[in-house]
Parts: C-alpha cells; structure tokens; sequence
C-alpha cells in the first residue's frame, strides 16, 4: 500500500491521523439518521426509486464521497458510485456497497448502513493516505427494493447486465413508466447497458446489512459472515370480477373480486405453513374501485415468494398460480398471474467469506456463518462477480419498519472488520476470484 502525499482533499477536509472507531461510528450513525429524514412522505421515511427524496439522499452522500477522495458519478440507471483510485494503475476495482431506496414506513438501516460503513472506510484510508493496489468503488444502488415497481433490483440489474428492457414500460402508482421515471431523474433508459461492469475488472462485490433477524441477536454476536442469499419471486395477481350496488345484488349473484382475492391469501397462507422453508406473502392489495358501497371489481395483489430451493420455490410459484385460477373459474371471475420478478438464490463466495471470518476472529469474536432470507443487491452482483457479506445485528431482528435499530458499538465493529477485510484483499497474491463459487 502506498503514502499519499496530498495534504487536503479537493473539498478542502484535512488528511490526517486516522481516528478512532468509535468517533467513525458516531458518523455513521449521525448519517443513517440524517438521510432518513430525506423521505417522500412528511412522517415517515419512504424514499421509492428515482424520486425527489432519492435525489437529495444520492447528493448528501455524494458529498460525503468527494470528502473521502473519491470522485463521484450517476450511472444511465441512477446508481451513485464514488471511486477511491488504487495504488497503481492498471488494476482491479473491489465494489462495495448497498441501496439507498427503501420500503414505505421503512426504518434508517436496511441498506444505507451498508452504503456509509463502506463510505467510511475508505474516508479512513484516505486520511491515513493510504491507497490499496485495487480501487474501491462504493454503489449506492438505486433500487433493491422494488416498492416503486414491484420489481427489485433495478439498479443491481443494470450493473450486471441482467436488466430486462420490457421493463421499462412497468408504470407506477401516478401512471410514470419506468423509462421517463428515469429519464426524470437525469439518467438514460436508452443506455443502460452502459452501467454494465466488465466482470474481469472486478475483484468481487461486498456488502455489509442490517442482519434483518434474530439470530446474532440470539448468539449474542454484534455481526455475522453470510453463507447464502434465499432466491425469491414476485408476482402480481390481479382478480377481476363485476362491480355493483352494495345494496341491491343479492349475495348468491355476485362476482365479488375481493371475496376471490382474500380466498387467494389465505391459501397462501395455508401453502406456506404446509411447505417446510416456504415463506409466501400478499404485501399488498388495491382494491377497485374503492368504495364502501360499491362490491369490488378488480383487486391487484403482490405476492412474495421466498425458499432456500430454487426448484421448490418455482415448483409453489406453479401450485398457487393454478389454486389463484381455481378459485376464479369457481367464482366465476378472472385471474390474471403475471411474474414481476424471480431471483435465484446464490451462495456467497468462499473465499472473501473467510477473509470477513478471519477479520471477525481478529476481533475477538466467535465467527458465525448464516444464511440469509432476505434479498440483497450482492444476489444478483453474484452474477458477474464474486460476492461477500457481513451482518450487523439488529434489535429483535426487526427490519423493514421503523423500530429498526442498531448498536453505534456494533456498528464500530462492522467497520474495524471491513477495514481489515481490506487490507487482507490487499494481500492476497491473485484475485480472488473463485469460479466455482465454492459454498460457505
Ligand atoms: C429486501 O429487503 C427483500 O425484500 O428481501
Ligand atoms: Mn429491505
Ligand atoms: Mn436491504
């Protein structure tokens, strides 16, 4: 690794003696409460793909990158990346990372923590004026939780290549497509195809994230190696019946969309407490035409569903599309099953899992290898390149709400063990690209 020799930084913030973890995790923490207040809504924290409030989020921490010697750029799908240059060129680029969007109600940690830990390591690098022989890129990924769309992982998909144009006709809640959403936001849905990563440049992609459930917590471990990443589909039903006067269609003739739908759900219900490791969800419904003497007709329904298999995931896709078509024909309404999304699970690459194993250990702390349920942007950079992730622990294992919380000491801890991380990729004598992608 090489001395810098600049004395200050282009945004005039002073290099010097590296300070404390702790004072690192105060930063952090002062961050994730911060852009929680760039929100779409007044009381809550809601920030969909490519909005207002993802625009200043994206210019706060951008800000924040350019203090840590990192040049900044938007990609064509609206990714925020800063660049730490290497020792030396040519050579390899390390991603790190997460997204900035969140769910609606959403809590402060679940994907920014992952963005400002990893931000904050290189801020430490560079006021050490230490350069490693690869550059570090940090994405703050614009979509991984699809709640604009109802498909995940726009941003992610982009970098990969694995974007699927036919979704940029998908429209939102006010009718905007996904291309001129976009283009709104000052990127090019006519190029996306330049965010793809060459996969030879990259050594791999890591990822540090709230664990989202209880198990550190249950251990008593402030973070965690991840051996897995669970696949998922997401599909939108949409039941279509005949709408009416609440007061004048006798029961026995109605064709209530509604009624089709709740029997739908729980069947869902009924399939996932059946199917051992199946997880299956209606997240949301909208019910039309909305009102509270008009019988329904039409309903559109997300659904979630989630298994560590692959094949059986696909196998109970199949098994509630055909149960969504039975209860239609014996209801005599329609049922319309169209698939948003549908990733594949992945395991992690082993050995960027060891080097995060071994810098727990040097810690201090037990290491312990879990899977996880839920979906990240590192399952699809796994891809085009090898992948890594470190949980953080999170309170009663809650996430995606606003109870969300995190200990500042854990979050120290996030960051000692990703900074030695780096410094351990920085002494491996090849990449460390494992192309059989071992499992953990
Ligand atoms: C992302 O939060 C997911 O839905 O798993
Ligand atoms: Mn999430
Ligand atoms: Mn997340």
């Amino acid at each position: 690794m090489d001395q810098e020799s600049a004395e200050s930084t282009q945004s005039g913030e002073s290099v010097g003696p590296i300070t404390s973890l702790e004072a690192s995790a105060t930063t952090i923490m002062e961050r994730c409460d911060l852009l929680a207040r760039f929100s779409e809504e007044p009381d809550r924290l809601t920030r969909r793909f490519a909005t207002p409030a993802m625009r200043e989020v994206n210019e706060r921490v951008a800000t924040w990158m350019r203090a840590a010697g990192m040049s900044v750029r938007h990609d064509a799908v609206g990714n925020l990346i800063g660049r730490y240059e290497a020792s030396a060129s040519p050579c390899k680029t390390l991603l790190l990372g997460s997204h900035l969007d969140t769910v609606r109600d959403a809590g402060k940690y679940d994907g920014p923590l992952g963005v400002l830990v990893a931000l904050e390591c290189v801020a430490r690098l560079y006021r050490q004026r230490i350069r490693l022989p690869f550059a570090i890129e940090v994405y703050g990924f614009a979509d991984e939780e699809g709640l604009r769309y109802h498909s995940a992982y726009l941003g992610s998909k982009a970098v990969t290549g694995a974007f699927d144009g036919r979704l940029l006709a998908l429209t939102d809640s006010d009718n905007v497509t996904l291309a001129e959403a976009i283009r709104r936001f000052g990127g090019d849905p006519d190029n996306l195809a330049t965010c793809k990563r060459d996969q030879d440049d990259l050594i791999g992609y890591c990822e540090v994230h709230i664990e989202q459930g209880p198990v550190l917590e249950y251990e008593g471990l402030p973070v965690g190696v991840v051996s897995a990443i669970q696949g998922q589909s997401r599909i939108e039903v949409i039941f279509t019946g005949v709408a009416g006067h609440a007061g004048t269609v006798p029961s026995a003739l109605r064709r209530d969309a509604l009624c089709a739908a709740s029997e739908f759900v729980l069947a869902v219900e009924a399939l996932s407490r059946q199917t051992a490791g199946l997880v299956a969800t209606v997240g949301q419904m909208i019910v039309q035409p909305g009102a509270s003497n008009v019988i329904p007709g039409a309903v559109a329904l997300s659904l979630d569903v989630r298994h560590p298999d692959d094949d059986i995931r696909e196998a109970m896709c199949a098994q509630l599309a055909q149960t969504a078509q039975e209860i239609a024909t014996r209801r005599t309404v329609t049922a319309q099953w169209q698939l948003l999304q549908a990733t594949a699970s992945v395991q992690c690459d082993q050995q960027l899992a060891q080097l995060f194993a071994q810098a727990i250990e040097a810690q201090g702390i037990s290491v312990k290898y879990l899977p996880s349920g839920a979906g990240h942007d590192a399952a699809v950079m796994a891809a085009i390149t090898p992948i890594a992730m470190l949980f953080v622990r999170c309170a009663g294992g809650i996430s995606h709400s606003p109870a969300e919380a995190v200990a500042a000491a854990d979050v120290a801890t996030a960051t000692a063990v990703l900074e030695r991380f780096l410094h351990s990729v920085a002494q491996l004598p090849v990449s460390p690209r494992s192309k059989a992608h071992e499992p953990v």
